[in-house]
């Protein structure tokens, strides 16, 4: 699949078949994540694969579908670094788009993540001065939503605004 075709055909999928996912690709994806364009390259991340089912079943307090997943990334990020937001959304972006390229379901989770960001570094060993951006769900899509999109013309413009 070329870059074009897996923006055009990336969904937000919220349910997964029962699947396991190969470590390849899960190294693919965040792969993909690590490549992404970063402020003064300054790549102020890290990314933590949790693929264990227990495991995965504790993030349902970011919302509760998450336990359906084969996999989650957890993005983390050095909110020291000056543009870390902006990064963390760079990198989560291409991992989405790269996870619709080897044929899974992903989706971008915020949802009540930072509610519970103190509990999640618990369970993960995750550095205290470092802050939790975002899990991203992987699996096998079980559902093809189809969210309507503002058209191109109406967003759009040439030359002036
Ligand atoms: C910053 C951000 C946070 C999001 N958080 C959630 C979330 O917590 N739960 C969820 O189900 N989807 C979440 N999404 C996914 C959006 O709901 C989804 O991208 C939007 O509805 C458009 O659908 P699409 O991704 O299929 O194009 C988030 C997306 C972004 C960019």
């Amino acid at each position: 699949m070329d870059a074009l075709e897996a923006i055009r055909s990336r969904r937000s999928i919220r349910r997964y078949k029962n699947a396991t996912i190969p470590r390849h690709d899960l190294e693919t994806i965040v792969d993909a994540g690590r490549l992404a364009a970063t402020g003064s390259n300054r790549q102020p991340w890290n990314f933590v694969i949790v693929t264990e089912k227990p495991m995965i079943v504790n993030f349902k307090v970011s919302t509760p579908w998450v336990e359906s997943a084969s996999a989650v990334i957890v993005v983390v990020m050095d909110p020291k670094s000056h543009w870390w937001v902006e990064d963390g959304a760079a990198a989560i972006e291409n991992m989405l788009l790269a996870s619709t390229a080897l044929g899974y379901g992903s989706c971008w989770v915020e949802g009540d993540v930072l509610l519970h960001e103190d509990r999640i570094k618990s369970l993960l060993d995750i550095p205290a001065d470092q802050r939790v951006m975002a899990l991203i769900p992987i699996g096998i899509p079980a559902e093809t939503p189809q969210p309507s999109k503002k058209p191109l013309e109406e967003v759009l413009h040439w030359e002036r605004f």
